[in-house]
């Protein structure tokens, strides 16, 4: 179902970004952010998949916070139906939408996600104990020493406290990236085209990261907190956490300073 209604945001929002129409104001969602219409268009098409399908579940989302579909749920859906929204506003074509199920309200209770790349139609997704893939093809994190490393770091907003805490990432490693869209830089992790991918602002959302989780997970990935522990969480939309995903601890201790 992830992946079906995934492919009907795809086809509903291809052609909006960097336009006029994509950028229409809806006043603030429940994320805090201004909802502008290329989030609603894409959020309402997931809203209204569920409903259709009489699926009895609680959605989660960044716009719409909490939508109840039914008194009796079999779980959350987890929306960000637009991740990479200002990409999508300006027409950088790097942007995706991120759906998880989870069957608790907690991180470790996600049995499915997918995470649409909005400009290609491409899907990543994973379901537990089945493994990640991006669309028919299995992938799994980088675990070779590769020939250039890229590290994934976002720091958009980053306070000067953390960004000291980089300081040295940004001295010892010459690739460092950030593209703008959190769950897209987790699924591009989890197929092994960056070698790790670090959130320590303790800005991101459930949302942005949720489906993110279980692909790195099933792709064989380590996600860990600020202090390199198993990474738990509740679901809230309110919550904010940080995460290092990796492929093993050899890399976590090249890279991250202790
Ligand atoms: C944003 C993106 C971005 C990250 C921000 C998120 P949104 O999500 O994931 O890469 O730096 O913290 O809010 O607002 O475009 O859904
Ligand atoms: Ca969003």
């Amino acid at each position: 179902m992830l992946r079906d209604v995934s492919k009907l945001v795809f086809e509903n929002v291809k052609d909006m970004a960097g336009t006029e129409k994509a950028a229409g104001d809806f006043g603030r969602g429940a994320g805090g952010d201004i909802s502008r219409n290329i989030d609603i268009t894409a959020e309402n098409t997931v809203i209204n998949y569920f409903k259709e399908k009489k699926f009895e579940c609680v959605i989660l989302g960044e716009e719409c916070g909490r939508v109840e579909l039914s008194p009796n749920p079999k779980g959350f859906i987890i929306m960000d139906a637009i991740d990479g929204s200002a990409n999508a506003i300006r027409g950088i074509p790097f942007f995706c939408c991120s759906l998880a199920f989870a069957t608790e309200d907690k991180l470790s209770s996600i049995t499915d996600g997918a995470i649409t790349n909005l400009s290609t139609g491409e899907i990543f997704w994973a379901s537990k104990g089945k493994g990640a893939f991006l669309d028919d093809k299995p992938i799994s994190v980088q675990k070779e020493k590769p020939l250039y490393k890229i590290i994934g770091i976002n720091t958009s907003g980053a306070s000067s406290e953390q960004l000291k805490r980089f300081e040295s990432i940004f001295q010892n490693h010459h690739h460092t990236r950030h593209f703008g869209a959190n769950a897209l830089e987790m699924a591009m992790f989890a197929q092994g085209l960056i070698d790790i991918y670090i959130d320590f602002r303790g800005k991101i959302r459930i949302q942005d990261m949720a489906a993110g989780y279980l692909l790195v997970k099933e792709a064989g990935g380590l996600m860990l907190d600020e202090n390199l522990q198993p990474l738990e969480s509740d679901l809230s939309y309110e919550t904010r956490i940080s995460f290092v995903a990796a492929p093993n601890n050899e890399i976590l201790d090249e890279v991250i300073p202790k």
